[in-house]
């Protein structure tokens, strides 16, 4: 087991490393930032906080920014293989800026959806520069999934939601990369959800290594159907990557956590940037605000008598330097250019 972080096979295409496991076959084309091979960062502030072994996966390693390129090299690459022009997908903004990414790498057209001024400046920013075309909906994540999911049944488009079965199996490669870091021992996996594909694909690859650590998804209070057992029309929370009211793999998840005894709970809005800005400023990691629902969800509910944690830390917090410039909690010096200035500035 390491102790503090473990690089993995970095130089590896994920769907190399696992081709035994993932639909793919010898000699199909592979479109591939190489992704995958994440760090596990041991996380001593919060270990001796909850008293248990918390470490942190950290999907915001992988190419683009998040843990959606686990699941879009192999979208992208079946969709080459069959011979797709073009991608398209509904997002909240990490998987318009992973689609878009991989779209470019394979010379393909394509096409996001995302809710009107409510997705983070840098996944905006990467999506446009990789050449996607962006639609802006006066609406949100979820009226843009549906619309999209009716789009493709007219038009010969490739959906690359979590929908696309290959999304979830390349996904579920971050549990057997947990399973092999930690020798099998994992207890507990803390996890935010939100269209809850990504709590899905764990729980199918830790089954896959024959592997049942408890899954515990966290969704905001305002955004939180699978707690509440109702759709919400009107999502709202800080955490914009999970601002979705009908989670499409809702089902799954529920299923997931039964089996492997979790639960998906809540966390507030406050709870989510507290843990935001404890990961940043005691554990050195900058997460998304949305990341930080796990973190939250096992700060507010405890590790329940697990030994050996995993929080997932999905997404890398440049992508969203509003949430970060507005919730930091800190200050700008304004300094005039001489000695005197500056050393009051400094020392205060
Ligand atoms: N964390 C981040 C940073 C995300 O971007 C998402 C989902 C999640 C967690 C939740 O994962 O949907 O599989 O339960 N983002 C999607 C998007 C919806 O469009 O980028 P999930």
């Amino acid at each position: 087991m390491s102790n503090t972080i473990s690089m993995g096979k970095s130089h590896v295409p994920l769907i190399e490393r696992y081709r035994d496991r993932l639909p793919f076959a010898e000699g199909d084309p592979i479109v591939s930032l190489q992704e995958g091979s994440t760090p596990l960062l041991r996380a001593p502030v919060l270990s001796e906080m909850v008293g248990a072994t918390v470490r942190l996966k950290l999907e915001g390693a992988n190419p683009t920014g998040s843990f959606k390129d686990r699941g879009m090299t192999c979208a992208v690459s079946a969709a080459v293989r069959d011979g797709a022009k073009a991608v398209i997908c509904a997002s909240t903004g990490n998987t318009a800026g992973s689609a878009a990414a991989y779209a470019a790498r394979a010379g393909i057209t394509c096409a996001v959806i995302v809710p009107e001024g409510k997705i983070a400046e840098g996944k905006m920013a990467q999506t446009l520069m990789h050449g996607a075309r962006v639609i802006s909906l006066a609406g949100n994540f979820d009226q843009a999934l549906k619309l999209v999911r009716e789009l493709v049944e007219k038009d010969p488009i490739v959906l690359v939601n979590s929908v696309n079965e290959f999304r979830i199996e390349g996904q579920k490669t971050a549990a057997f990369e947990i399973h092999e870091d930690l020798d099998g021992q994992l207890e507990a996996l803390c996890i935010p959800v939100g269209n809850a594909g990504n709590i899905t694909s764990y729980w199918r690859g830790f089954r896959e290594m024959g592997a049942a650590p408890r899954l515990f998804g966290f969704q905001a209070e305002g955004a939180s159907p699978l707690v509440r057992g109702e759709a919400f029309e009107h999502p709202e929370t800080v955490a914009s990557a999970i601002r979705i009211g009908h989670p499409v793999r809702g089902s799954d998840a529920l299923v997931a956590v039964s089996e492997s005894g979790g639960a998906i709970r809540a966390v507030s809005d406050h709870e989510i940037l507290s843990a935001y800005r404890l990961l940043a400023s005691k554990e050195g990691m900058f997460c998304e605000p949305a990341s930080a629902a796990s973190v939250a969800g096992l700060l507010k509910y405890g590790p329940d008598g697990a030994e050996q944690v995993v929080c997932v830390l999905t997404g890398r917090g440049i992508k969203d330097p509003q949430t970060a410039i507005e919730h930091n909690g800190g200050a700008v010096i304004p300094c005039e250019p001489d000695i005197g200035a500056i050393e009051e500035a400094v020392l205060g």
